[in-house]
């Protein structure tokens, strides 16, 4: 390209490596302990039909802004909407990426002292037993969890600082197929379990009676939140993309990867929880006291709990670097030593905004702000505020600033759909999308 910049070895490079940034912790940890507390299988089903439309729709658009500037988010949104205030949805997908990274790291961080235990077997030995109580002792071991949350920052920070293509594109195409499959393997085992099905119907079959307006910003956020949506960082990841890759492709391939790998993690919790006598709606905590109970079950099963805690590491990293680059990306243009710099000072300070999240469940869990610990006050903030309003503000900026015969044009280069499909995604992100954020908020507010 003339500038220079650097652009994706392949096509399944970017996919991979937006489908990293998708799967993650959102699907694996969050997804089923938001619908284990917001209504099981109503909450699963709004999650579906909220990420099909409107999650496949706004990750078009970001991908179009992305692709059409091919520049970061900031410098898009100004060269799109020039001498306007647009550009500071850039700036706010900055501020949310750095506040979900920092509660994201420190489950990251729990990822790792769990990784490690698991090494030495501890995690699945049978006498251990309450894997609830084992859970919270573990979390109040600060220097502990502390060290371990600064680790996976660092790693993000290391391979962040490398560039784009190095990095995350060679990780995620190993990571993510071998997550795929040793979940299959899990799944197996949960639904074998006695009693798996109470759980299967917990997660599968709807109970519309439980659904309230929280519910629905509930799963409006989890929508999001699973495909990085609302905060450009999908921007930032097409505008490394070539101009002939059909969007539509990748877009349907990564909103596929993602709900599948949602639907396995719920298959594979649920079925434990009810087996194992647990309840659903422990929060943050869920799988960390399933899964090695559903892992003791198996034959081999410390050494597939370290398994899966290490791919899912990879999967967390993943996440985490997309989270980091555009504040990287941002802030660094291509200059390889402030790249450097960003990295290293971004990745820190984040981490030290992330340590009242992670004494949460310490020596801070009884400092509450609005009645909640900081660290799910900061999750509540980032997930059903800051992203939809940044998806609201995208949907509503590119029907605006982009006119329709390039949105046309970039939407269904590559692919062999037509107008209809065109004019269809337009009905959504220009009505749809900006409408059902809307009533959602005005709803949980109890003015509608
Ligand atoms: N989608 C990731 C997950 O599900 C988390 C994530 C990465 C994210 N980048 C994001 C969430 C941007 C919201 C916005 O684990």
């Amino acid at each position: 390209m003339s500038d220079g910049r650097e652009q994706w070895k392949s096509k399944i490079g970017f996919i991979l490596a937006a489908a990293g940034s998708a799967i993650g912790l959102g699907a694996v940890w969050k997804l089923p302990y938001v619908a284990g507390t917001s209504g099981g299988g109503a909450f699963f089903l709004i999650f579906l039909v909220f990420t099909l439309l409107l999650g496949t729709s706004l990750l078009l658009a970001e991908f179009i802004i992305g692709r059409k500037t091919q520049k970061p988010p900031i410098q898009a949104y100004k060269e799109l909407a020039p001498g306007t205030l647009w550009y500071g949805l850039g700036i706010l997908g900055i501020i949310s990426s750095c506040l979900i990274l920092s509660f994201y790291s420190v489950v990251g961080g729990w990822i790792i002292t769990y990784f490690v235990r698991s090494l030495t077997g501890s995690l699945t030995d049978p006498a251990t037993g309450d894997y609830g109580a084992l859970f919270d002792s573990i979390i109040s071991n600060h220097w502990e969890v502390g060290a371990a949350h600064l680790v996976f920052i660092i790693i993000t920070i290391l391979i962040v600082q490398g560039g784009i293509q190095k990095g995350i594109e060679r990780a995620s195409s190993i990571m993510m197929p071998s997550l795929f499959i040793i979940f299959i393997i899990l799944v197996i085992r949960s639904l074998t379990l006695d009693g798996a099905m109470e759980g299967v119907a917990f997660f599968l079959q709807p109970d519309l009676s439980n659904v309230d307006g929280e519910t629905i910003l509930f799963a409006l956020g989890q929508a999001f939140f699973s495909l990085s949506l609302g905060v450009s960082i999908m921007v930032t990841y097409s505008s490394y993309l070539g101009k002939q890759e059909s969007l539509v492709r990748s877009a349907s391939s990564i909103v596929g990867l993602s709900v599948l790998i949602a639907l396995l993690s719920g298959l594979a919790i649920f079925p434990g929880v009810f087996a194992f006598g647990l309840e659903p709606n422990e929060g943050p905590s869920l799988i960390f006291t399933v899964l090695p109970a559903v892992f003791s079950e198996m034959a081999f099963g410390s050494v597939f709990l370290s398994l899966f805690l290490l791919l899912l590491l990879f999967a967390t990293l993943t996440s985490a670097f997309s989270l980091l680059e555009i504040v990287v990306s941002s802030t660094a243009k291509n200059n390889p030593k402030r790249r450097r710099i960003a990295a290293w000072v971004g990745g820190i300070s984040i981490f030290l905004i992330g340590v009242p999240s992670n004494l949460s469940y310490g020596i801070l869990s009884d400092w509450h702000i609005f009645g909640d610990i900081f660290f799910n006050q900061v999750d509540f903030l980032v997930s059903n505020i800051l992203l939809p309003i940044g998806a609201f503000l995208i949907a509503v900026f590119v029907p605006l600033k982009i006119n329709r015969q390039d949105l046309k044009e970039e939407l269904l280069r590559g692919s062999k759909l037509g107008t209809g499909f065109f004019q269809a995604w337009l009905i959504v992100i220009r009505y749809i999308t900006p409408i059902a954020i809307m009533a959602a908020f005005l709803n949980v507010l109890g003015i509608w």
